[in-house]
Parts: structure tokens; sequence; C-alpha cells
């Protein structure tokens, strides 16, 4: 099989058990080649999972044909009735990552629209019930998400910090939710772009840059006849590279005209695409990415909402 054939996995979602029930692979740290880690009918106790995380390895591999029994695995742990003993919320935030980002891999994948906001809309209910519950901690999120270039990951990772931030800036249940859901969606409109602009290591040319600038108005005109969206979910979508002082696009707005719910997601998008790989360098501290987020505070980002970030993630 070649490593197209494997989906990582974050270690942080294994519970110890008697027997994996799934072959677990392990990636070879100068050849990049996967070798199997724990054979399926093997057990994994918690010296193994300390042992890995110790050596810093957060991530091992399944066989895609896997993927079904490993999603069913995750499932369980994320239903309320789990038994919180052992089921920690560091262990609860994984699960909730891998299926978000699943959902969203599958759908994004077949680049229907329809399919993929039916499957998002119970997801973003699902999240913004866990990131609102008392237990649930930020530090434990941050030590489980994946930080590599795909526009789904990026999605989820949004969508994630968007509900965080909506939570905290005092928005209801129902508008977190609303809000998780529109920062899944917020970058619909890139499945209309050429993935070799999307990820072209380097910068980027006038042209390749007008096409991805595109992807606002692409998404927006996608969805904007859909009931089951809000008019705030759609504005995340429209305005999320919009900034304060109209040098934003696709329009140029100005603040007062910039959706209070697009100025979240216009903070947690940026502080995400610091703090993940890219193409061309490495993934940015979240000190640092604060530090040059700040720099925009009032020209590009809504001062009030970068400052509640702030205090969400060195609190974190
Ligand atoms: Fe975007």
């Amino acid at each position: 099989m070649s490593s197209g054939d494997y989906l990582p996995i974050s270690v942080a979602t294994l519970l110890p058990a008697k027997a994996v029930g799934l072959n677990l692979f392990q990636k070879e740290e100068e050849s990049d080649r996967l070798m199997l880690y724990r054979g399926s009918d093997y057990p994994l106790n918690m010296d193994d999972l300390d042992r890995l995380r110790g050596r810093g390895v957060h991530l091992l591999y399944i066989a895609k044909d896997s993927g079904a029994r490993y999603q069913a695995y995750l499932r369980r742990l994320l239903d309320p009735k789990s038994d919180s003993a052992t089921v920690t919320p560091q262990l609860r935030a994984g699960a909730l990552n891998e299926v978000v980002l699943d959902v969203l891999r599958t759908s994004f994948g077949n680049r229907h629209v329809t399919e993929t906001v039916a499957s998002i809309g119970k997801l973003g209910a699902l999240t913004a019930e866990i990131i609102t519950r008392d237990e649930f901690a930020v530090s434990d999120l941050f030590r489980v998400l994946h930080h590599d270039y795909a526009t789904f990951t990026h999605s989820t990772n949004v969508a994630f910090y968007s509900g965080i931030l909506a939570a905290a800036l005092g928005y209801s249940q129902e508008e977190v939710e609303r809000i998780t859901t529109g920062g899944l969606l917020h970058d619909l409109g890139k499945l209309e772009i050429d993935d070799r602009i999307l990820c072209k290591p380097g910068k980027l040319d006038e042209k390749e840059f007008r096409q991805v600038k595109r992807h606002p108005s692409l998404g927006f005109r996608k969805l904007a006849k859909r009931t089951d969206l809000c008019e705030g979910q759609l504005m995340m979508v429209y305005q999320h590279h919009e900034r304060l002082d109209g040098k934003g696009y696709p329009v140029g707005n100005v603040g007062k005209n910039i959706h209070p719910w697009a100025k979240v997601c216009a903070v947690a998008d940026v502080f995400e695409a610091l703090t993940s790989q890219r193409p061309y360098r490495q993934p940015l501290s979240r000190a640092k990415a604060l530090e040059i987020q700040q720099r925009d505070s009032g020209t590009a980002f809504d001062p009030e909402v970068l400052e509640c970030w702030t205090a969400v993630i060195q609190n974190a």
C-alpha cells in the first residue's frame, strides 16, 4: 500500500484496550515509511500511550478501509452516556476533532454542496454542545488539532476557534451552534479553485491571487439560496476576508458594514492560518500569532473581538 492508503489518527483519541481492534502504523522518522506499530489483536496500555507522547509521536496511521470502524469508535466516545471516568475531556475533544475532520474530508472530497451543508449542520450543534460544557478546556483541544494545509483541516480548526470565541463573547448556545457551523463552511468557495494554486509552495502571482480572492463570493453564491442557513452564517462565508479599514475583499466594506459574526471568523481564520503548517513555512507559536494579529487591531480586526480571543488563548 502507498501512504495515500492510510489515514492519520490522533494518539489523543486512543484509550488503553485489551485489543486495539485496528492495525496501527507509525511513520519512520528518517524514511517517512509506515511500519506496523501494533497489530489489531494486541493490547495497548497506558504506558504505551505515555511512551508515544513522550517521544513526541502524536499521530499514528490506520489503513483507509478501517476508517469506518475508527469513526464508529469515535462516535461512541462522543456519546454523552459514555463512561466519563475513562473518557476524559481531552479524549472527547480528540474524538470530536477526528469526527468533524472526517465528515468535512468526505463531503469536501465529494464537492457536493447539499450533502456538505446537511452533514455539517448536525456537527456544528454537537461541537457547540461539547465546547460550551464546563469541563471543556481549550488547552485539551490544542493538543489534538491537526495543523496541516488542507482546506478541511483549516475549516475544522476555524470552526472550533469561532465557536469558542463566540461563547467567550457571550453569544447564546444557539448562536454558538450557528457560528460553529458557519466556520465549517466559511471556505466552501475554495472547492471551486484549482488545488495547484491553493497548495502552491511560495508566493502567488497576481493572477493566482485574484483567483483565490474569488472564494468568498463563490461560496456565498453557492449557499445564498439555502433556507437552512441564516444571514450571519452567509456573511461569515462572504465577509471573512473583509477588514475594518475597508482594505479587505471581496467588496472592501468598512467595519460598520461587516457582520459581527464575520469579524469573529476573521480573527479565528487568520489565527489558524498563522499557527498551521504552510507549504512555504513552519507554523508560528500561538504567542507569535497573537502578536502579529495585535498589530492589525483596529485596522483589520475588531479590537474587542481580538482582545477576547487573546484572553482565551492566554488563559488556555
Ligand atoms: Fe478564506
